[in-house]
């Protein structure tokens, strides 16, 4: 049934990252064989699609990439954090790398167990220390000796101690890739002095090792990280101090079209071998593996529709205006000049004769989608569409101008969707000002989460699965 509906599919669009695409004879998308204008008339513009196959399929990529016994894949949720995505993880054995308080507080709403989630950034609150420890989380990763303190006052008020990672900058160079100029971590030259203070500590207890590598343009990245942290690893052993967990994080690059793309299945099995190999070596016990993909997990599944909302004759130039913007709806391609392919949604049976550039809507001038767009000729009312956006997309955006920001909906295989995040509503953007009129703000406000994870989520979920079994064929 897929071949058919991929069938008429005009060949420059058929890539296997995108094999939920097809379009009928008017030449129109369709995703996972639902018409994409049957969401706009429903939904208006613009708007995210998040196609929940390739979500499963990229989770299934890394546990397969990865044979290893003791592999937890950490989905980085500052990525998108949607409860349904979360969900979705949670349900292919899945745990999750939150970024901050609110990102906890989101993993237990989508009923994951603290123990399943590792709290890493580099700003922790005292409130927030206390929150995380409190409920009890896998572990708090550690991000510089003056934090290492913090978290050992909290220690010491809980009368508690607490897990910790202690994140590393391994400062590695490997051609263009380096982290010698990273903010992450502490850099390896003087990381012994942060884990001795750990070991040292009554109420911090150092069960582990992080490293995030940020673009890792090359997997020899995570190679070398690791040997780095055996080094660390080692040192641990002579003071009786067993280490459980490594964590190489995120930063694996998302499908696309570019030769220096790799996937994790390029690389996996030989860094396990190594790991293997470092174990023995060391005479140390195998630990947990923790890889935090964020964008390698979400950006294929993404998909941003927006429209043409008119015409505008330059001299030498075509523009266009879309209801789209790099603020509120695809911000990457202001932040980090993310150049997404756009393809014609409602004209996709027609040649590409013209030129354009894509304006957003916004009344900032740096405000283009892309310059000179190789498009059919366009219309008033066309929709486009922007592939390979499912990370940094919604999670980023703004309100600028005060605009309401897209909503989301989730495709899945067999056309069915459902919407799994509504348009902004303009109460609640105007409410963090409305508020400070009646009372300034709530101290208490994190009280009420506590004990989220205590409460009924079953009835959210439905059937809920223990230890990390699939369940996802219940997946409304
Ligand atoms: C600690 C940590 N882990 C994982 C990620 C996810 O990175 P990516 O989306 O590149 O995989 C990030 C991104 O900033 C991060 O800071």
């Amino acid at each position: 049934m897929k071949k058919k509906r991929r069938a008429g599919l005009a060949k420059r669009y058929i890539k296997k990252r995108w094999d939920f695409l097809s379009q009928d004879r008017k030449g129109i998308m369709h995703i996972e064989g639902l018409p994409v204008t049957k969401l706009a008339k429903k939904y208006g513009t613009p708007f995210y699609v998040l196609v929940e196959r390739k979500i499963r399929e990229k989770m299934r990529l890394f546990r397969e990439a990865f044979p290893y016994h003791k592999l937890k894949i950490q989905f980085a949720s500052k990525c998108n954090s949607n409860l349904e995505i979360l969900n979705i993880v949670r349900q292919e054995g899945g745990e999750i790398d939150a970024s901050s308080i609110g990102e906890i507080i989101l993993a237990l709403l989508a009923d994951f167990e603290p123990h399943q989630i590792t709290f890493t950034n580099l700003n922790k609150s005292e409130q927030d220390i206390y929150f995380a420890a409190q409920i009890g989380v896998q572990a708090i990763t550690v991000d510089s000796y003056e934090e290492l303190k913090k978290i050992e006052k909290i220690g010491e008020a809980l009368d508690k101690k607490i897990d910790v990672f202690i994140r590393v900058n391994p400062l590695i160079e490997i051609g263009k890739y380096s982290t010698k100029r990273h903010k992450y971590g502490i850099p390896f030259t003087n990381v012994q002095k942060s884990i001795d203070y750990a070991i040292d500590s009554k109420y911090l207890n150092l069960t582990g090792f992080h490293f995030h590598g940020g673009y890792v343009t090359t997997y020899l990245g995570y190679f070398r990280a690791l040997k780095k942290i055996f080094k660390l690893i080692a040192h641990c052993k002579k003071r009786d101090v067993e280490i459980k967990s490594i964590d190489l994080g995120g930063g694996f690059p998302y499908e696309n079209d570019s030769p220096h793309y790799y996937s994790p299945k390029d690389f996996g099995k030989k860094l396990i071998k190594y790991l293997e190999h470092l174990c023995k070596r060391h005479e140390v016990v195998q630990p947990n593996l923790i890889f935090e993909p964020g964008k390698a997990i979400v950006m294929n599944a993404g998909i941003g529709v927006f429209s043409v909302l008119s015409k505008k004759k330059l001299p030498k130039r075509a523009m266009i205006i879309t209801d789209a913007s790099t603020y509120g709806f695809l911000p990457d391609v202001l932040v980090i000049k993310a150049d997404y392919p756009i393809l014609p949604a409602t004209k996709m049976n027609r040649r590409r004769i013209r030129t354009y550039d894509l304006a957003g809507c916004t009344c900032d001038y740096i405000d283009m989608l892309e310059h000179n767009s190789k498009m059919p000729v366009l219309e008033e009312g066309d929709l486009l569409a922007a592939m390979d956006c499912g990370a940094y997309s919604n999670v980023m955006s703004s309100n600028f101008n005060t605009l309401k920001r897209a909503p989301i909906i989730m495709v899945y295989e067999d056309g069915t969707f459902k919407l799994i995040r509504r348009r902004d509503r303009y109460s609640e953007m105007f409410a963090p000002e409305m508020d400070v009129l009646k009372v300034y703000g709530d101290p208490d406000e994190l009280k009420k989460y506590y004990n989220v994870f205590r409460a009924n989520i079953d009835k959210l979920w439905g059937g809920k699965k223990k230890n990390g079994q699939n369940e996802s064929n219940g997946k409304r």
